[in-house]
């Protein structure tokens, strides 16, 4: 469904040939959950950005396609573009604070793709955030509906973004680092979540993470960052029992393996 090819996403304020994204081509099936690791500063984030719609058209210059069902995103209009964001892709972040309007109820910002891209009356739409809510396996969807955003904990708050991701039913998914934040337990039940919507919903995801032993609780392929590309890429086991590539020794060597078990 998703076919990125010759990905290059150059900053027009960067240096001439430092590349954030060089030259990536990677795709993600039907149903299927492919992982992105590598280090901070590796490309991971404006990838996503790219395949999303998020750069800053105006201070980035990119190149190669970015296929959607057949669509380039990269070669059409914003109308296309906005229409394909609302209902057929959407992101989950790192930070849900950042992302969430704090003087904004919850209910009407889970809503939110649902207002900009459908005409549902305001009953339809509080009836899907609900039910995005509790699929989102939120306690209480009603009540949470009501509250503000500092009224949640960290793990609620990913589990709204979860929701006002999912109520238009993409087909795509791309999660950025959205355990990072996280402490380990919780993460555990975020993974789970964004497993459930997979197998029950059939929702593609692109799971990223600087993390390997996230990505590789969630992921049958993993894509390997580093500096702007791919350097490796595999099948979980593949990339964790027979890494080809020094730096993915490395990022594996990295996982601290007194919370395997948590795992
Ligand atoms: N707004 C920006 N302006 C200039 N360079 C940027 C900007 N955002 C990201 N970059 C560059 O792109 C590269 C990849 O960043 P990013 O995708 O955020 O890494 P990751 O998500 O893997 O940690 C970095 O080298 C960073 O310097
Ligand atoms: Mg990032």
């Amino acid at each position: 469904m998703l076919e990125v090819k010759d990905l290059r996403v150059h900053f027009c304020s960067a240096p001439e040939g430092h590349d954030a994204v060089k030259d990536i081509s990677f795709s993600v099936g039907d149903g299927e959950i492919i992982g992105m690791v590598g280090e901070s500063g590796s490309g991971k984030s404006v990838t996503a950005m790219a395949v999303s719609g998020l750069l800053p058209m105006g201070a980035v210059e990119c190149s190669g396609s970015i296929c959607l069902d057949g669509l380039d995103l990269l070669n059409c209009t914003q109308e296309e573009l906005r229409c394909r964001q609302g209902t057929d892709l959407a992101v989950v972040f790192q930070e849900p604070m950042t992302s969430l309007d704090p003087v904004m109820k919850i209910g009407p910002q889970v809503e939110e793709s649902l207002r900009i891209h459908t005409k549902l009356s305001a009953k339809e739409q509080r009836a899907a955030a609900l039910a995005a809510m509790a699929a989102a396996e939120l306690p209480d969807p009603k009540g949470i509906y009501e509250k503000y955003p500092h009224e949640l904990s960290g793990g609620m708050l990913q589990r709204v973004m979860i929701a006002a991701a999912i109520i238009s039913h993409p087909r795509l998914l791309l999660a950025d680092e959205p355990t990072t934040a996280l402490d380990v337990t919780i993460q555990a039940q975020i993974l789970a979540l964004l497993k459930k919507i997979n197998a029950e919903c059939g929702t593609s995801i692109l799971f990223i993470s600087h993390n390997l032993n996230v990505v590789r609780k969630l992921c049958s392929q993993i894509l390997v960052m580093n500096k702007g590309r791919i350097v490796e890429r595999g099948s979980t086991d593949q990339i964790f029992y027979h890494p080809q590539e020094d730096y993915t020794r490395r990022l594996i060597a990295a996982i601290p393996t007194r919370t395997h078990w948590l795992y």
